[in-house]
């Protein structure tokens, strides 16, 4: 239920009452809508005998919501140290963790082979190289898969597309193909398996099923030159419905026809869902500061910009945008827009919504995933305010940024300059 009479709500809490606790803009997200997401998709991956959900830390890294994922058996697919060092931080185990991205550090890497993680995710020749040579001198062994690329175009938005070729991700079958002396060769590494991820905001299950037949023929082929894999990652890619008109991820395609193959390559299983759990879960809450009429069009100015949520700037999302309380059934055309001196820092436009006055406040629905985690200080804005909510209770996860936060990295330093003159003797 989105309204309560005319108030919205999420879960048991209205709205309105929460801009008088916290200050806008701010994150609010519903643990329940977390929880059945996780439960959705264990349910589609029940048939396979050993499936492992690795939660995209990318999309949504908060301490507070990675610890309900874990609570709820999930993993975690990380990118950076940073995302290592949060999971952990949240409670979760090294062993809970695979670790992909085209540019691991070496300092990166260093740290996720003490640790024991669960796989690396290897997306270049070069990088098993490098992962080999820092095992053997940690005097440690590690397991890996090959990120492959399948060359299939994920029908999404061409920002975030990364299984065709020309992507910057993972690796052609070709390329594998010729490099099976090279991976029996890595002494400190284990080839444990294949690894994929085509897309983000995916709504049709043939571009998995397309993408797992080409790794199926690759798996036989492996087998045929001596080398027995026991685990395929399928990476994320789940969409969401941004218009809420009941049209998500084909999920039921997805069970009649990829599952199957799944299950029939008797693998450990993994999938690393990143917006399909947190993405409606969260909720960007923002003041009306100004309705400015001019060149015929009504502009509502709020509080929350591209600092804020950047989708609409960057990628042309358009998300569902309402008031929260509902003072009118008569409707007004509007374009909503933030704060921020750019262009693109809109939310929507041409946009019909309930009528509403300067100082209300209106909700930007689905905003949970790449929505907080890709929020910046542009403009000098700080960091704003999550909120999570459970039943008719919430809690702050994360407080506003102050202006000495903003500053403290630039003051206090060398009040001279540092000597760079060549010198001779080195
Ligand atoms: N696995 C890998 C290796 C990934 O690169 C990603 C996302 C995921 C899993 C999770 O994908 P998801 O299930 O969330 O679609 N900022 C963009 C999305 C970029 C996705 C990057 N990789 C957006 O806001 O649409």
């Amino acid at each position: 239920m989105l309204y309560k009479e005319n108030f919205l709500v999420i879960e048991n809490v209205i709205l309105k009452d929460l801009v008088e606790v916290y200050q806008t803009p701010f994150y609010v997200y519903s643990k329940k809508s977390i929880e059945d997401k996780i439960k959705i998709l264990k349910s589609v991956f029940s048939s396979i005998d050993n499936s492992f959900i690795a939660y995209s830390v990318k999309a949504e890294s908060n301490i507070s919501l990675l610890k309900i994922m874990i609570e709820n058996g999930v993993g975690a697919d990380v990118v950076s140290l940073g995302e290592i060092r949060r999971f952990i931080k949240a409670g979760g185990k090294a062993s809970d963790i695979v670790f992909s991205g085209v540019g691991k550090k070496e300092s990166d890497i260093i740290y996720a082979l003490k640790a024991s993680i669960k796989q690396f995710n290897v997306e270049s020749i070069p990088e098993a190289l490098r992962i080999n040579n820092l095992a053997l001198s940690l005097n440690v062994r590690a397991k890996y898969s090959f990120r492959i690329n399948p060359n299939i175009d994920a029908h999404t938005h061409k920002k975030i597309t990364t299984g065709t070729h020309g992507d910057k991700f993972g690796i052609s079958v070709q390329t594998l193909k010729e490099n099976i002396d090279l991976i029996k060769s890595l002494s400190n590494i284990d080839f444990i398996g294949l690894s994929m991820h085509i897309g983000s905001q995916i709504m049709s299950a043939d571009v998995y099923m397309n993408a797992v037949n080409i790794v199926k023929e690759l798996i036989s082929y492996l087998k045929e030159n001596g080398i027995n894999i026991d685990t395929l990652d399928i990476g994320g890619g789940y969409g969401i419905d941004y218009t809420r008109k009941d049209n998500g991820f084909d999920f039921d395609s997805f069970k009649t026809n990829v599952i199957p193959i799944l299950k029939d390559l008797k693998l450990n299983i993994i999938t690393e869902p990143g917006r399909f759990i947190i993405g409606d879960a969260g909720m960007l809450i923002t003041r009306i500061e100004y309705i400015k009429k001019e060149w015929g069009k009504t502009y509502l100015i709020l509080d929350a910009g591209m600092n804020n949520y950047m989708r609409t700037a960057i990628y042309d999302a358009r998300n569902q945008i309402k008031p929260l309380i509902i003072k009118s059934d008569n409707t007004m055309k509007v374009d909503i827009a933030g704060p921020i001196c750019e262009s693109t820092d809109f939310f929507a436009y041409d946009r019909e919504i309930n009528y509403v006055d300067e100082g209300d406040y209106i909700a930007i629905f689905d905003t949970g995933a790449y929505g907080a985690s890709m929020s910046n200080t542009y403009n000098s804005h700080t960091l704003c305010e999550q909120v999570l909510v459970s039943e008719n209770k919430h809690k702050l996860i994360r407080s506003r940024q102050t202006f000495d936060d903003l500053i403290k990295n630039e003051i206090n330093l060398q009040d001279h300059f540092l000597d760079n003159t060549y010198k001779e003797n080195l």
